[in-house]
């Protein structure tokens, strides 16, 4: 699919077909997140990839009940291995690389026909514990990633004219 139009057609998808996904196709798409770039090159990831049904549940449950979470082929879990590290600004860029990757991951997916919806509304501490991710690293996110079982309209942006200003800050 060419790039805009992938961009164009990508939906956050909250219900998926009982489809597995074919190896090669995710392998693909998780070369992407692979790709993607981060600061000072460091690629602080890692992306705990869950299939098994049961444990699927399991965060679904520690995702605040939503179901159909648990109905992806797979869910994956963004995981920010450098907390500490912070770039010339000061701010730290651990979680910024996380959602670019994660990002890759929705593009890669959409352009495969494949549906995605980022997680960012989990018990913390219950998401870390299940999944024994170690106290010093950061569980930016899930992400349900499947065969998509709907097809929602686009949702609003704001315009162009909107979101861009010239040459200073201003409303
Ligand atoms: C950081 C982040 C966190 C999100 N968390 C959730 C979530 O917890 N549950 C959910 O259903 N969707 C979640 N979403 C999806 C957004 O609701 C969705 O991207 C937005 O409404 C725009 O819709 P679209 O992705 O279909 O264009 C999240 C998206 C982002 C980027």
């Amino acid at each position: 699919m060419e790039f805009y139009e992938t961009v164009r057609k990508r939906r956050s998808i909250r219900a998926y077909l009982k489809k597995p996904i074919p190896d090669d196709i995710f392998r693909r798409i998780m070369d992407a997140a692979r790709l993607a770039p981060s600061a000072k090159n460091l690629q602080p990831w890692k992306f705990i990839v869950i299939r098994d049904n049961s444990r699927k549940r399991e965060i679904a449950r520690i995702c605040k009940e939503r179901t159909w979470i648990a109905d992806a082929s797979v869910i994956i879990a963004g995981v920010a291995t450098n907390p500490d590290y912070r770039m010339g600004s000061g701010q730290p860029s651990s979680q910024i690389d996380l959602a670019i990757a994660l990002t890759h991951i929705t593009l890669a997916a959409a352009s495969e026909s494949l549906g995605t919806c980022w997680i960012g509304s989990f018990d913390l501490p219950a998401a870390k514990k299940y999944l024994a991710i170690p106290d010093e690293y950061i569980l930016v996110g899930f992400m349900t990633l499947g065969y998509p079982a709907e097809s929602p309209p686009q949702k609003d942006r704001k315009s162009l004219e909107e979101i861009i200003v010239s040459e200073q800050w201003h409303e």
